[in-house]
């Protein structure tokens, strides 16, 4: 195909040949042929449409329809290729199509136009994209899982301001990332819904002068709907923006993840291993082992933002209906399911594969603090002592603990006593670190009770919601 047939192509009207430069900037070819398989399913329904409704004949519409699946099958197989002087993949089946059927090829594009066509392509991508993306969702949450369902009575110390809190059980912590990648799935669910709507049969902007049916193309690409207004139809690209949305969510939520087990691998805190599954060495230094795969989904989310954050701008200045800077579109949305898949399923595999949690290490740690000084003070408030009265003192007993270098399960209890009176030698089981969490029993809370239930449940959601 030279320049010269592509002006062509266009219309009568050209009579010169674009610029190469300028041709290659048009092009969208070199990404959007990703879209083949949804641009030739869409014009085949489309096709069949036209013969129903008698603008073309059944004839001419199977005969369509055919030559259509030829050229998918001669895509696959390598048979053809497309050339940049195809422009875009729109064209390029079509020509294809006329290369095979001749003049007939040629009458499939009547009652529709690119900027539908394009529309209905991406949709369709990105329907199918969800779908596998959900699914990736819910393998993630399995991974997490397994060992939440192993960790209830492990205790890690739980932290606000990075500072030692209070101490958690380590299944209550992998839960709670397991509930936020709950919410990303029933996101992607509610973004399929607004992306499952058809935009064919809206034309350049303005509907087609033929007595199409537009509810029976839908029908036939398994739509749920229609747009009702044919500029909205071609013109927007809110669903793309919401996926990219979901999906900056979802990087957000597992580079939170990334981050923890970055800081977890580390010497300093020590809370996990990494298998030689997931770490990598050092060039230089032999004793390094690490968390290249956290850091890499947690640099990823950068990009995500990026993408979305450049949608949000691209359409914010567009006048009604379709402009080119739409073509914008599809690179930010294809690396944005391409990374958002990627990283599901390396973290998916990180916790299956390439990381086990150190007990001894997390007993130490959890031993070692001063995160059950909020149990010294419910400790008296359950005594009848005013709780910010007893917060105040167990505030004192902390710095003259820390003067004395001991920690609260070392003081005697004549040096309890000395603090306050009311306390009696059952402060030691109050304050250790399982007792601690198993009492923090409130719904939602760290308590082995509370987290065991939640655990069932959790089990029961990932087993029956397979989708
Ligand atoms: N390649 C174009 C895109 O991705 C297809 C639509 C072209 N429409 C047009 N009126 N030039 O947006």
């Amino acid at each position: 195909m030279t320049t010269e047939q592509n002006s062509a192509q266009w219309s009568q009207r050209f009579e010169g040949t674009l610029h190469p430069m300028i041709e290659a900037f048009n092009a969208s070819i070199g990404f959007d042929i990703a879209l083949i398989e949804y641009d030739i399913t869409g014009s085949q329904a489309h096709a069949k449409m036209l013969g129903k409704v008698g603008i073309i004949s059944e004839a001419e519409a199977k005969q369509l329809v055919a030559g259509l699946e030829q050229v998918r099958q001669d895509y696959q197989s390598g048979t053809i290729t497309p050339t940049l002087a195809d422009e875009d993949v729109h064209f390029f089946v079509e020509r294809q199509l006329t290369v095979k059927l001749g003049d007939l090829g040629k009458k499939l594009h009547t009652a529709r136009s690119r900027n539908d066509q394009v529309g209905t392509d991406t949709r369709l991508y990105l329907r199918d994209q969800i779908t596998q993306i959900k699914q990736l969702v819910r393998n993630c949450q399995r991974a997490l899982f397994t060992h939440a369902e192993q960790h209830v009575e492990t205790l890690i110390p739980g932290y606000t301001h990075l500072q030692r809190a209070q101490p958690i059980s380590l299944a209550h912590h992998l839960l709670a990332y397991i509930d936020m990648l709950e919410r990303d799935w029933q996101r992607l669910g509610e973004v399929y819904n607004r992306t499952n709507i058809c935009p064919l049969g809206a034309g350049a902007l303005a509907g087609t002068t033929f007595p199409i049916d537009r509810h029976y193309s839908a029908e036939l690409l398994g739509f749920d709907n229609i747009y009702t207004n044919s500029l909205d139809a071609v013109s927007d690209r809110d669903f793309a923006i919401e996926f990219l949305s979901a999906s900056s969510l979802i990087m957000t939520h597992l580079s939170r993840l990334s981050e923890e087990v970055i800081l977890w691998a580390s010497q300093e805190f020590g809370f996990v291993s990494l298998t030689d599954a997931c770490a990598t060495g050092s060039s230089i230094m032999p004793q390094k082992k690490n968390p290249d795969v956290p850091e890499l989904v947690r640099g990823k989310t950068g990009r995500m933002f990026g993408h979305l954050q450049g949608m949000l701008v691209m359409m914010k200045g567009v006048p009604l209906a379709y402009n080119k800077d739409f073509q914008e579109d599809k690179e930010a949305l294809f690396d944005g399911v391409n990374t958002v898949k990627v990283c599901l399923e390396a973290i998916a595999i990180l916790f299956e594969f390439g990381l086990v949690f150190k007990p001894v290490r997390l007993a130490e740690a959890v031993a070692e603090d001063f995160s059950n000084a909020t149990d010294v003070a419910d400790y008296l408030a359950a005594k009848g002592v005013p709780f910010r009265e007893a917060y105040n003192l167990v505030g004192k007993v902390v710095r003259t603990s820390l003067a004395v270098g001991k920690l609260l399960k070392d003081l005697t209890l004549e040096e309890w006593k000395a603090l306050h009176p009311a306390f009696e030698t059952d402060i030691y089981g109050a304050i250790a670190p399982a007792q601690v969490v198993a009492a923090r029993n409130s719904y939602g809370g760290t308590g082995f009770e509370q987290v065991r239930s939640a655990v069932e449940r959790t089990k029961a959601r990932l087993e029956t919601d397979l989708s």
